[in-house]
């Protein structure tokens, strides 16, 4: 049993490293120190910075190991300084980074052969400590995904596209009122902000069967959604205004269409695939255009979760089993979202695709505790960023990797932020 969990945790590691590894050899030196957007951290940091937190977890706190480099603490610490700050930050070059993080590396490997998974001891139990470690990592690679996206000059990550729609996936579902259980209790790796389960009274609603594609929100430009302040709250009409918003970020003016660059390599607007790269308060405005609202963050949740047949809650929208590439586009496999109906066998049972990959999608909600939350191993994960100027982000993007991605997993971000693989889909009450 406890073999297993430690193979499992070698085989997450590894896999997590090499996508580290791609996304970071792909470029120079040059371009891993420069600042890319102030938006983002030179890759050079993010590198580090994973090194930095699996050294603090792994190597001083479950294995009781002497620092590697107490010294360098400060420079990794994402509290101490602002992302725009860091390039001028005296960092480990990418020798000297790709050096540390092997080294902590070889050690965490060995706590890793010599750890007891008792689980007297919460950081161990069900492996969680490496869980953690494994997904701050991913997250990051998904971090260093969007700067590359924010990058100029030419392409130098492929992938093959993403698969194209196998049925028809327009129109909503009615979701049944009552209760169902949000969160959870059980899933090993589920972090803190997605704890404890308790049981959500939801009402009826409709949601959208798919995310908004890109040519019905060009059909929001072009009708003048972004000139009409009716569709826009106060906080984003003043937004829209000050950042001269006029559409997705990376669209430009193609003719009477639309192109984007990704990842280098510029292409005409696809009008099947869902939008993305748009800020939260777009997500509103469009929903208010089109007569419809942001689903509540409990209602994401209980379209993707619950099973009607059984009242139980799933860990993902088609059942149990871990994401294979059938159900839905998350890792990198793609490096782009697939259209609407490109995962049939993701679906859930009422028959809502793509909950899971593609893009991140906005709900309504801010961030904020579940009854009875304790932080855990610490504060600055969630605690410090609810309540805070923040809205919740579901399901994952296609830059996401599946062991960072789970019907209960939360992300957030303030309502202004572009960079990141953000789209949405529409609900309405019933
Ligand atoms: C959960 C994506 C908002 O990137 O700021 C990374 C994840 N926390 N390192 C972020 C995270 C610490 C976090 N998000
Ligand atoms: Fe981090």
């Amino acid at each position: 049993m406890s073999q297993d969990l430690r193979l499992t945790i070698a085989a997450e590691l590894e896999r997590t490293r090499a996508r580290t590894a791609l996304l970071t050899d792909a470029v120079d030196d040059d371009d891993l120190t420069q600042q890319h957007s102030p938006l983002m951290s030179p890759l050079v940091w993010d590198l580090a910075h994973v090194g930095n937190q699996e050294e603090l977890w792994l190597v001083r706190d479950v294995g009781g190991r002497e620092p590697v480099r107490r010294d360098i603490d400060e420079l990794y610490d994402a509290f101490k300084h602002a992302r725009r700050d860091r390039p001028a930050l005296p960092l480990l070059d990418p020798a000297e980074a790709r050096a540390y993080v092997a080294q902590v590396r070889d050690k965490a490997l060995d706590v890793l052969d010599r750890v007891r998974f008792e689980p007297e001891r919460r950081l161990l139990d069900g492996g969680f400590a490496f869980g953690m470690i494994v997904q701050h990592e991913q997250q990051h690679d998904e971090t260093m995904l969007a700067t590359h996206q924010l990058r100029a000059g030419s392409p130098v990550l492929t992938a093959p596209p993403p698969p194209q729609p196998d049925v028809a996936a327009t129109g909503e579902v009615l979701v049944p009122g009552g209760r169902f259980v949000m969160g959870t209790d059980t899933d090993p790796w589920a972090l803190d902000n997605e704890r404890p389960a308790h049981p959500v009274d939801v009402p009826s609603f409709f949601i959208d069967v798919a995310a908004v594609t890109n040519g019905q929100y060009a059909a929001f430009i072009d009708a003048g959604g972004y000139d009409d302040p009716r569709w826009w709250s106060p906080g984003g009409w003043a937004h829209r205004r000050e950042a001269g918003l006029v559409a997705p970020l990376h669209w430009v003016r193609d003719g009477d269409s639309w192109a984007y660059r990704r990842f280098g390599r510029v292409e005409r607007v696809r009008m099947d695939e869902p939008v993305v790269h748009v800020c939260w308060f777009e997500a509103e405005a469009y929903a208010a255009w089109a007569g419809k609202r942001l689903p509540t963050e409990a209602e994401w949740e209980k379209a993707a979760r619950h099973d009607p047949a059984t009242g139980r809650s799933r860990r993902f929208p088609w059942g149990d089993d871990p994401p294979g590439a059938e159900h839905a586009n998350l890792g990198q496999r793609h490096l782009a979202p697939a259209p609407a109906g490109g995962y049939p066998a993701g679906a859930s049972p009422l028959g809502v695709h793509q909950l899971i990959g593609d893009v991140w999608e906005w709900v309504s909600s801010g961030f904020h505790a579940y009854p009875g939350f304790a932080a855990f191993p610490y504060r600055e994960y969630s605690e410090v960023f609810f309540g805070g100027d923040y809205r919740v982000l579901r399901g994952g993007s296609f830059g996401t990797d599946a062991a960072a991605c789970r019907g209960t997993f939360r992300n957030w971000d303030h309502p202004i932020r572009r960079q990141i693989f953000s789209g949405f889909r529409c609900a309405r009450d019933a």
